[in-house]
């Protein structure tokens, strides 16, 4: 029993090849999703614990956000800890003290909620083996800290894992699960592992719609039902381009997957268009740039306008001549890769 101490994880953010887009009951997933983990924009999260001198059995929080008290940042982390409060009874007869980092401009509109949910729930559960001096094996270990970041957002739960996770049932994967993502690293043919993503950022602005206003927007969508057999089909076939390197069909499903996103949320009632002028004005650049050269260059978006855009590591070059004739000066790109998935600092 540790009475008072401090750990620190960090956690990546990740890049969805099947999107996540549609839940029930507690962040469960109406589909299957699967994703690359990614490396450079991550959130390094320290946690801090002591006895409380009164016992009063409340939630004693306090949190920084890069060194500094930022409420709003507060506010969905101190949400998340009373939602699972039950399951770790210490957490009310302690003071915690929570100081978070990214290592991506807040300003860069990249989704925080991914690396930021994993590296909470990560320190959450590592806590709670220090204090309650539970043992567990690694595989436990990710599973619970998954099923936990899950709860903070959906696609926490695929962070944590090296180079790639599905999440949620399918019939390809029988230990997938809807309660926790699991790694597929083994599955993966070697181009994947040294994979590019380079988020081209086309809009630093807040997000028109929340994802979990847009999770909402799925229930009385038309199409929901066809888009989550779809992405059942899409994760089953998925596998197997990811085992045998077949990259045109990875892309294929890679660009419908973003574009379906889009569409459902055009679709919704209120519709919401998420992209930018600029999204599709690049969109066709990229198109165009495969026709013409051949090379295995895709793109995806999230919730947002910002363009990923995934490649093998031998097109690099002529992805940054691509890039630098395309872009104007002072557009932003995140260059980033498959990663190692989360990892215990102290
Ligand atoms: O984790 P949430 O609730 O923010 O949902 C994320 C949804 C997408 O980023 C659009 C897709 C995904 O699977 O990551």
């Amino acid at each position: 029993m540790v009475d008072s101490g401090m750990i620190k994880w960090e956690s990546p953010s990740n890049i969805a090849i099947v999107k996540y887009w549609g839940k029930y009951g507690r962040q469960m997933p109406r589909n299957t999703s699967v994703s690359f983990t990614l490396s450079e924009a991550k959130t390094i999260t320290s946690f801090f614990w002591e006895p409380k001198e009164n016992d009063n059995p409340s939630l004693d929080i306090s949190f920084l956000f890069e060194g500094q008290e930022k409420p709003g940042f507060a506010q969905k982390s101190i949400q998340f800890l009373n939602q699972v409060a039950d399951d770790f009874t210490w957490l009310k007869h302690h003071k915690i003290k929570i100081d978070t980092t990214n290592t991506f401009p807040h300003s860069a509109g990249i989704a925080s909620s991914a690396s930021g949910m994993s590296a909470l729930a990560a320190c959450l559960v590592d806590a709670h083996l220090s204090i309650t001096g539970e043992n567990t094996d690694e595989d436990a270990f990710l599973k619970k800290v998954s099923s936990y970041a899950r709860i903070g957002s959906g696609s926490a739960a695929r962070s944590l894992f090296k180079s790639a996770a599905i999440w949620g049932k399918n019939e390809r994967i029988p230990y997938a699960s809807d309660e926790y993502a699991v790694g597929i690293e083994n599955y993966l043919h070697p181009i994947f592992l040294d994979f590019h993503d380079d988020i081209i950022i086309v809009s630093n602005k807040e997000k028109s719609v929340s994802s979990s206003a847009g999770h909402g927007l799925m229930e009385g969508n038309p199409y929901a039902p066809a888009r989550y057999a779809q992405a059942q089909n899409h994760s089953f076939d998925l596998m197997d381009y990811l085992e045998n390197g077949d990259l045109k069909r990875f892309g294929e499903i890679l660009e419908l997957e973003a574009m379906t996103l889009h569409a459902l949320m055009m679709a919704s009632t209120p519709s919401f268009i998420l992209m930018a002028p600029e999204s599709l004005h690049l969109i066709a650049k990229i198109r165009s740039f495969r026709n013409d050269t051949g090379l295995p260059v895709y793109f995806t978006l999230d919730a947002g306008p910002n363009i990923h855009l995934l490649y093998p590591d031998d097109c690099k070059t002529e992805v940054d001549l691509f890039l630098k004739d395309t872009l104007s000066a002072d557009v932003k790109v995140i260059k980033d890769r498959v990663g190692q998935g989360a990892q215990k600092l102290l």
